[in-house]
């Protein structure tokens, strides 16, 4: 069939196989021209079917010969209706790993579940025996937690007091001044328990109980930080909890693996377009302006530029791993430099209706948006009838 966007507020309800596939390709075609890593070798990546879990992936199985197992929560095709895009990139993904020789199995369902914990844990032991990377990519609003069966739904609200803001519809363009209501204490916890590090933690226990972490194993959660302009909505709002909590859980993780000689690091990545931090107001005014300058600095990343840099300049330099004060690995450092924050909060005071065209790159962030859903891809011919019925090689 013809396949083309179907917006809905702030999702896609549509995906182009190919256009994924597409995605996919040139994410491998970029790490393959960096050159090889000398990283990991069987690698667990939890959330691997889009975003930076994707590119982590990617990375580990294209810079370095890695054999990967994904966990992913994606929804498959039917006759006449589209999959999720993270089913095709993983369609895509399988197929491509395996024309390399590579070895790659995906699991698809809920990562929360004890279930689906079990199931992946058995596929480690029969095939890979143990694992050296474990990669925690999990964006979710809800979380239906193991113990309880209770169903927390996460929440982007500011804490203590409402939030005042500029923001932009980026479908239309038009700034406006938005007004979130602050939190209460269950929203809190509920967000906590959600994005923040009690799932992780209960996967490394699960893994080393039955001993399948390599000696030395390394594992990694994303993060972020942002600017003072966000900080009311993210880092010093609800899912800024998740995330310092995200943070103390690895250093308990850390101290739990000292007996194998493993390490767990929180990563601090970049602001990029993805499903979640376009629903998330202010952000995406945040993200339009940001590439804008990051752009005109020629210091712009997504996905993959961010993990290959990750992999290659943090994680398998050889050398102790660099991290901040806080533990943490900063690969946000571009994005964070004082001149590039300087400019984007100078550009904020600017930014209307009117100006925002000239003083944003809104272009970027459609497009960004678009492909992720595999639309507005050069190399793809949208004209050509596809078929959305793909499978995945090596769904187990
Ligand atoms: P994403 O939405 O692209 O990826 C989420 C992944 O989690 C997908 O593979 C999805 O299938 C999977 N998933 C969701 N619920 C699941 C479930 N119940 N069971 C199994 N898999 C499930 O998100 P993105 O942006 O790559 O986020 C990943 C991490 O990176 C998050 O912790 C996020 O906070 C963090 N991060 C994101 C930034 C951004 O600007 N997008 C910036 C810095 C960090
Ligand atoms: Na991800």
């Amino acid at each position: 069939m013809i396949i083309e966007p179907r917006m809905r507020g702030f999702i896609c309800l549509t995906s182009h196989p190919d256009g994924c596939a597409q995605n996919v390709k040139n994410q491998i075609e970029y790490v393959k021209s960096k050159g090889a890593i000398n990283g990991p070798k069987k690698v667990l990546v939890i959330g691997a079917s889009t975003g930076f879990g994707l590119a982590s992936r990617i990375t580990a199985a294209f810079g370095s010969d890695a054999a990967t197992i994904g966990v992913f929560f994606e929804k498959a095709p039917s006759e006449g209706k589209t999959a999720s895009p993270g089913w095709y990139n993983s369609a895509a993904f399988e197929k491509e790993a395996h024309a390399a020789g590579l070895y790659a199995k995906s699991i698809n369902g809920d990562a929360f579940s004890k279930e689906i914990k079990e199931k992946t844990l058995a596929l480690i032991k029969t095939d890979l025996g143990q694992v050296d990377l474990i990669i925690y990519s999990l964006a979710s609003p809800v979380r239906k937690h193991p113990d309880t069966e209770f169903l927390h739904r996460s929440v982007l609200k500011p804490i203590g007091a409402p939030f005042s803001n500029k923001t932009v519809d980026f479908h239309t363009g038009n700034v406006s001044t938005v007004t979130i209501e602050p939190a209460n204490e269950e929203d809190i916890a509920n967000t906590v328990a959600v994005m923040g590090g009690e799932d992780w933690a209960m996967w490394i226990d699960a893994l080393k109980a039955e001993n399948l972490l390599a000696n030395g194993a390394t594992t990694v959660a994303y993060s972020y930080i942002g600017p003072a302009l966000t900080e009311a909505v993210y880092r010093k709002g609800t899912i800024g909890r998740a995330k310092d909590d995200l943070e103390a859980t690895a250093f308990k993780i850390g101290d739990q693996l000292k007996d194998i000689n493993g390490q767990a690091y929180v990563s601090v990545n970049k602001a990029l377009v993805t499903q979640a931090s376009s629903a998330i107001p202010v952000i995406p005014l945040y993200i339009s302006l940001l590439y804008k300058v990051m752009k005109a600095e020629g210091i712009h990343e997504g996905t993959i530029e961010q993990i290959q840099r990750l992999y290659a300049d943090r994680l398998y330099t050889g050398k102790p791993i660099p991290t901040d004060d806080k533990g943490r690995i900063r690969i946000d450092d571009w994005e964070m430099r004082e001149d590039v924050q300087a400019q984007v909060a100078k550009l904020w005071e600017e930014a209307t209706t009117e100006t925002l065209p000239t003083i944003g790159d809104l272009p970027g962030y459609r497009s960004d948006f678009l492909s992720l859903f595999g639309f507005e891809i050069d190399q793809v011919d949208y004209q050509k009838d596809t078929n959305e019925m793909v499978e995945i090689e090596g769904l187990v």
